[in-house]
């Protein structure tokens, strides 16, 4: 009796096991499940969390390299470590000149150095990763801001000189009107000697000489207002040689006068005879004795054009881009305002003007104007 009892005690704590053994089982099956479940979408995180630093690498990566400024890390043994396009060109550009100047900057801060005409801003950082300790160079070439401001400054110095010129020029131009006409009832007067009048006739080439002087003088200082009306090339033209004339003699300068006829021009007609004037005037500066000066002109619906050629000295290249520069003269009587004077009319008529030269063979100047 007592023997069948525990037997059926030991069944039912079987049972009892059995059934704890299974309910544990399947809480252990959901819990693998759920845990499955996490790790699958830990691992998706994980590949989203890669994805996204991989992405940001490249981000970084592409900021750097493809920052307008330049970039350069180097180790404290000035072992570069990393440096974007900027830097490379920078260092290819200038070699070993650039790194000597970079690295002579240990400390943090902004700073700004030279190299030659090149003008450089730099920031200057300290770093340190895993022990690892160095400096971050960020810099730019601020050559072309600098000539602004250098320019600035000078165009400031320049109007003031300017308002005393124009001053000056004024006070010229009265007593000199004076001379013009004295000097010219005078030649009248003496006209049979003709030694005498030689000596009028050159006064009165002085004058003239003076004259437009004074009138580039006050044309650089006053701001150009155009008077636009449609006339001819021709007319332009043959005034200027008129008043030229007596110089091209002097040289023996062969004058061709290529205009055509029916050429027009929609401009202000005082202003452009002032700009050929001065062309005119430096080609017969540039020329030797029987030089030659060739005029030519086109037009069309949409613009006019005039050019002037010599077979003078010519314009080294270095100086081309410089020519339409206030007071940038080779003449020692020279006063460096007749071409920047031109570019300030031409551009004030909406035009441009092409210089183009070749030293001891030739210079010409194509002015272009709109028609409208
Ligand atoms: N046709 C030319 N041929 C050669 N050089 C020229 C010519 N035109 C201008 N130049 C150069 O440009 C300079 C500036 O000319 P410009 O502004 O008219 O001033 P300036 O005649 O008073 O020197 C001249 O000194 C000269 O060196
Ligand atoms: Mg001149």
């Amino acid at each position: 009796m007592e023997k069948e009892t525990k037997k059926s005690i030991d069944i039912k704590e079987l049972q009892e096991a059995f059934k704890i053994f299974s309910e544990a089982s399947s809480s252990l099956t959901a819990s693998y499940e759920a845990l499955k479940t996490e790790v699958e979408r830990l691992k998706d995180e994980l590949k989203e969390k890669n994805r996204q630093i991989k992405e940001y690498g490249e981000l970084v990566d592409t900021i750097l390299m493809n920052s307008s400024s330049g970039i350069l890390t180097v180790s404290n043994t000035y072992e570069i470590l990393l440096k974007n396009k900027i830097a490379d060109n920078t260092i290819k550009n200038f070699g070993k000149d650039f790194l000597n100047n970079l690295y002579s900057f240990t400390e943090s801060g902004i700073y700004e150095f030279n190299i030659k005409e090149n003008y450089f801003k730099l920031s200057v950082s300290k770093f340190n990763m895993n022990n690892i300790f160095g400096l971050i160079y960020i810099f730019d070439d601020i050559t072309t801001l600098k000539i602004t401001e250098i320019e600035k400054s000078r165009n400031e110095k320049l109007t003031l000189m300017g308002e005393m010129a124009a001053n000056i020029a004024h006070q010229i131009r009265n007593p000199l009107g004076s001379i013009e006409l004295f000097t010219s009832i005078l030649q009248r007067d003496i006209s049979a000697d003709t030694e005498k009048t030689k000596l009028t006739g050159a006064i009165l080439k002085g004058v003239k000489t003076i004259n437009n002087t004074i009138s580039n003088i006050l044309l650089f200082t006053k701001d150009v207002k155009v008077n636009k009306q449609k006339c001819y090339i021709s007319d332009i033209i043959d005034d200027v040689v008129l008043y030229l004339m007596h110089l091209m003699k002097d040289k023996n300068i062969i004058f061709q006068n290529k205009i055509n006829e029916e050429d027009t021009a929609y401009c202000d007609v005082e202003l452009i005879k002032q700009c050929i004037m001065n062309l005119i005037h430096n080609a017969i500066d540039a020329v030797d004795e029987n030089g030659k000066i060739v005029v030519t002109s086109f037009c069309n619906e949409k613009h006019s054009v005039i050019e002037i050629t010599d077979n003078g000295k010519g314009i080294p290249e270095e100086f081309l881009n410089r020519l339409f520069i206030p007071f940038q003269t080779t003449k020692a009587k020279g006063t460096g305002l007749g071409l920047s004077i031109v570019y300030k009319i031409i551009k004030a008529h909406g035009g441009n003007i092409i210089p183009e030269s070749k030293q001891r063979e030739y210079t010409s100047f194509k002015i272009i104007l709109p028609n409208k």
